[in-house]
């Protein structure tokens, strides 16, 4: 599958006024595709750290980086890309299989993660021949 049908950077509406910034995100298809079930945050890692490393069997993701700044690279085993997230409105929507690492977090980082699923390590692939071995078996059953 090609990489540009994995991810989606998608751009919230503020619904702000005088009083200050309101970026609203809701699931089941009005802003994002899929029904949250699981949101968790990062911060406090710096400039030096390598985070993610991993693709999900299931778990469509959601990442917004509500301050500060950090880049993903997305990579679906034959491209691969890597977005800056840097500022408050912007997600990046992840298709399940994908991989990413995440890093370059600035001092003031703080990502906001949305997902689908509940947590289930056992649909975590950390090691990446593993996931290229996995996508060669999906790809094979596709073309059955
Ligand atoms: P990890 O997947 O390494 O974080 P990241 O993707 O940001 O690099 O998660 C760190 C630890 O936290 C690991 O032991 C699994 C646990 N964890 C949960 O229990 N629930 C969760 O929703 C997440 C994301 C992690």
């Amino acid at each position: 599958m090609k990489l540009e049908k994995q991810y989606k950077i998608i751009e919230f509406v503020d619904l702000g006024d005088e009083r200050g910034n309101l970026v609203v995100i809701e699931g089941d298809g009005t802003d994002i595709p899929f029904t949250i079930r699981r949101v968790f945050y990062i911060y406090g890692s710096d400039a030096k750290v390598m985070r993610g490393q991993h693709a999900n069997r299931e778990t469509e993701f959601l990442l917004v980086n509500v301050s500060g700044t950090s880049k993903v690279r997305v990579d679906n085993g034959r491209e691969s890309l890597v977005i800056e997230l840097n500022r408050p409105r912007m997600g990046l929507y992840l298709s399940p299989m994908v991989w990413k690492d995440m890093y370059d977090f600035s001092p003031d980082s703080v990502l906001l993660v949305l997902a689908s699923r509940h947590y289930d390590g056992a649909e975590y692939i950390r090691d990446y021949q593993e996931y290229l071995t996995e996508l060669e078996k999906m790809e094979g059953r596709a073309h059955e």
